[in-house]
């Protein structure tokens, strides 16, 4: 990572939960509403069997960006809505012995450093799952630039999750992740 000044560590987000979702929502745009949803959804995550979190923290201790994810089980609600899709491109293998990528976030004053870059692959090289999965909204952002460049392909475009306005595209990648030479 180019910015020695942030570091990159396990950190407990079910306690630093509003901290991350402020980073959440200037980075993603969630209004208050919807961090209000997601605070139940990520606590509810963490508590999953091998639900793990990596934080990016300046020295004075701000919480500048946040990864965590867990292994995939197909009894998941994201799991059951993207299975469908995977079944119609032949990919539906990939839910399983695959860890998934829940949330990935940097605040904007961080971004185009490596963090979010040293985040994926950070949490990624911690699990045992032979690939890695997870949705992005399906558009050519820094985030779907930054999942090819690690490894990631397409597995399923315009999967559409009820309750989001806009359709992803879920991709998956063989672990570990490629790096940049
Ligand atoms: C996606 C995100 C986490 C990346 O974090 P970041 O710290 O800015 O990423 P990095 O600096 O590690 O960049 C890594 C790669 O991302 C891609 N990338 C970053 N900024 C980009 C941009 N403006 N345009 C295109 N690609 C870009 C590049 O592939 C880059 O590779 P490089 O280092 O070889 O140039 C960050 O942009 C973000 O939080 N975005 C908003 C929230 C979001 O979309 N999260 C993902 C939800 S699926």
């Amino acid at each position: 990572m180019d910015d020695a000044e942030v570091e990159i560590g396990p950190v407990n987000l079910a306690a630093r939960v509003d901290e991350a979702l402020a980073v959440q929502a200037v980075a993603f745009g969630l209004d208050a509403g919807e961090v209000a949803v997601r605070r139940h959804i990520v606590l509810r995550h963490l508590l999953s069997p091998g639900a793990r979190a990596y934080g990016a923290t300046t020295p004075d201790g701000r919480l500048v960006g946040f990864v965590y994810g867990m292994p995939n089980d197909r009894t998941h609600w994201w799991s059951t809505v993207v299975e469908t899709y995977l079944r119609a491109t032949g990919t539906a293998d990939w839910l399983d012995d695959s860890f998934v990528i829940t949330e990935l976030h940097v605040h904007p004053d961080f971004q185009g450093r490596g963090v979010g870059r040293a985040l994926i692959t950070t949490i990624t090289d911690t699990a045992d799952e032979k690939r890695s999965i997870l949705s992005a909204i399906d558009t050519d952002s820094p985030a779907r630039g930054l999942y090819r460049s690690l490894g990631y392909v397409d597995l399923a475009r315009q999967v559409h999750f009820p309750s989001a306005p806009r359709p992803y595209a879920v991709m998956g990648a063989p672990l570990p992740l490629k790096r940049r030479n």
